[in-house]
């Protein structure tokens, strides 16, 4: 943990910031004079990341989002080394898990859960003190496009981004007594690591392999591969703007629309783009 005192710019602390997304919201917010807390489970990511922006910004700290204790003891460590304020507090720490329902391990979709989940839970209930004493601060967590209509074949990982979603909306709601705002990313297809770290468990021909999926990935539309770039971007919108929901394109939004009042169209939309959807299993002797 680094111990430098550059308090009072405004700071941000962010879960997942050693790759992608969380690294560049990293990135950019420091580039514009904000003082950083870049945590992650890997601390190699946090050393490289420190040295490209500069250990004056960047307060780093190897954490683990699903250990409630080491996570507010880390974020009371950076509030002290940013003068007191927590102008934004980033729960982006995610891990994904793909295949058949039936396939995941029961331990490895509680591993998403606990991650992706209760990871946030935790990031909430640790920010709340610093951000009610903080102006115009927000909360602002990463839920996902899979979090519009649940998708198949990642099922568990959709319903942890519907639960964000969904405490993003009554927090954004309980939190005006407090003067926090609350409110949430969700972003298409991010080029990160999470779509190579990403487990498929069913091993069917389905599987496909990295430099099949980004061959394949659509070039436009809302899921063409976008740079971690436009989703650290929409976070800097986020904390000047008053929105709950920030879709990354915004063409994703779109799908929550439809979802509302044509959610069987949508599902048929989606079996249409994944075909082994509408293969059976051989009927068992
Ligand atoms: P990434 O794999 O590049 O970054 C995720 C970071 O989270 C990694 O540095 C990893 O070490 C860290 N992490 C994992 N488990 C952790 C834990 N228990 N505690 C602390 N840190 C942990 O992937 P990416 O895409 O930047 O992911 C960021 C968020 O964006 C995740 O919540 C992910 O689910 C979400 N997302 C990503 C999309 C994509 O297409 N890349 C699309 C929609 C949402």
């Amino acid at each position: 943990m680094t111990t430098q005192s550059q308090g009072p710019r405004p700071s941000i602390f962010i879960t997942g910031a050693a790759s992608g997304i969380g690294r560049a919201t990293a990135k950019l917010f420091a580039n514009r004079g904000w003082f950083i807390g870049a945590t992650d489970v890997s601390a190699a990511g946090l050393d490289t990341l420190r040295q490209e922006s500069g250990a004056d910004n960047i307060w780093t700290s190897a954490l683990d989002v699903t250990d409630k204790n080491q996570l507010e003891t880390t974020l009371g460590a950076f509030v002290s080394a940013a003068g007191g304020r927590l102008d934004v507090m980033f729960n982006n720490a995610g891990i994904g898990e793909s295949g058949w329902f039936e396939d995941v391990p029961y331990g490895a979709a509680l591993r998403v859960v606990q991650t992706n989940f209760i990871g946030v839970l935790n990031g909430a209930y640790a920010a709340l003190p610093f951000l009610k004493t903080t102006p115009k601060s927000l909360m602002i967590s990463t839920s996902s496009s899979s979090a519009t209509y649940g998708m198949p074949r990642i099922a568990v990982y959709a319903a942890t981004k519907f639960a964000v979603k969904g405490l993003t909306e009554a927090l954004s709601a309980e939190w005006m007594r407090h003067g926090v705002r609350v409110a949430d990313v969700l972003p298409g297809l991010i080029d990160t690591a999470i779509l190579r770290s990403t487990p498929n468990r069913s091993g069917d021909a389905a599987a496909r392999n990295d430099a099949e999926l980004y061959a394949n990935a659509p070039k436009s539309g809302p899921f063409r591969l976008i740079p971690p770039e436009q989703v650290a971007e929409t976070v800097w919108a986020a904390y000047h703007g008053d929105q709950i929901h920030w879709y990354v394109p915004k063409e994703i939004g779109r799908i929550d629309q439809l979802k509302a009042f044509a959610p069987k169209m949508v599902r048929s939309r989606i079996m249409k783009a994944m075909p082994q959807l509408q293969k059976s299993d051989p009927p068992k002797s």
